[in-house]
């Protein structure tokens, strides 16, 4: 096999998140350097615990978990238990981990890694708000240079926002921390809800992970079952998105996703419209390019390609 593309993932768990940590467990191409955790859909103690957990379940208790920023850059932190559960893991009963949290912040883990790598060896694939990364980036700018590409969940723009009518949930959170993302230079893919609100999980769907007929099927039926009844609600739809995973999914298989390179700016100062990704799909400006957004997505073919690799866990 060609060599593992070396990743870092940078996480809040959240299920969606579970699935695309499972996703990049299962999947020989990657070599996962380390998780990082950081406050999001609820606070960093369990977001930490929730990634240990993960590993757990996938027979993976080696990959070390660290854990980062307890609350964003300037604001305070919003959670979304509203949408994930108490635990921001509801769904399955999943036993409390065994495996150690690292005793390194995330932040520090981050610098080092990237410094001790050739520029362009290490991908950071970010699942939630950006602030682990945006310290890092403030802390040591020399690692701007260092990072391969950051394929990130966040944004929206012909969809619009989802905890706000402009923002999605990850930039919303921590918008000053998305502005310095999107500053820094580094090369960044993004998968907004305008791709992801198109990858549902329908129960077919659900139903086809269950049937693996193991342990990390029946228990990643059992969180979208969870995950997926606010946004059904919400949206009128046959399932929920399936957010972070797209991340994942793009490093191993680019061609179901397409986009275009444009330039993406943060509002950071507007309260009405905060944490909006404000895209510049149609080059209406001569702000440089600085993300490729993707907007469509083969949904079927991302699904089989998380049942086939869930099944080999
Ligand atoms: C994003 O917010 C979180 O709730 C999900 O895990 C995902 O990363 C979607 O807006
Ligand atoms: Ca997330």
């Amino acid at each position: 096999m060609a060599q593992r593309r070396k990743i870092i993932i940078d996480t809040d768990p959240g299920q969606d998140d579970a699935v695309a940590i499972l996703l990049a467990l299962a999947s020989p191409e990657l070599e996962i350097l380390g998780i990082a955790t950081v406050a999001g859909n609820v606070p960093l103690a369990l977001t930490e615990k929730n990634a240990r957990k993960i590993c757990e379940l996938a027979g993976r208790p080696d990959v070390p978990v660290y854990a980062g920023a307890v609350r964003p850059m300037v604001n305070d932190l919003v959670t979304a238990e509203h949408v994930h559960g108490k635990t921001g893991l509801d769904g399955p009963d999943l036993p409390d981990p065994r495996m150690p949290l690292q005793a390194k912040h995330a932040v520090d883990w981050i610098i080092e890694t990237l410094m001790a790598h050739e520029a362009g060896e290490v991908t950071l694939c970010t699942l939630g708000p950006l602030t682990n990364i945006a310290l890092a980036l403030v802390r040591e700018p020399a690692i701007a240079s260092r990072v391969r590409e950051i394929v990130m969940m966040g944004g929206g723009f012909f969809e619009g926002g989802n905890v706000t009518p402009a923002a999605e949930f990850n930039i919303y959170v921590d918008p000053h921390a998305a502005d310095v993302v999107f500053r820094s230079g580094i090369p960044i893919v993004m998968m907004p809800l305008d791709v992801t609100h198109k990858a549902l999980t329908t129960s077919a769907r659900i139903a086809a992970f269950r049937n693996l007929g193991t342990h990390v099927g029946s228990a990643t039926a059992e969180m979208l079952e969870f995950f997926e009844r606010f946004d059904e609600e919400k949206y009128g739809s046959d399932g929920g998105p399936l957010h972070d995973p797209c991340v994942i999914a793009y490093l191993l298989q680019p061609e179901l996703f397409s986009g275009r390179l444009c330039n993406v700016s943060i509002e950071t100062a507007s309260e009405l419209t905060l944490g909006m990704t404000v895209i510049d799909w149609w080059r209406v400006t001569d702000r440089p390019a600085n993300a490729h957004v993707m907007r469509d997505i083969d949904h079927e073919g991302f699904f089989r390609l998380l049942v086939e690799r869930l099944g080999r866990l």
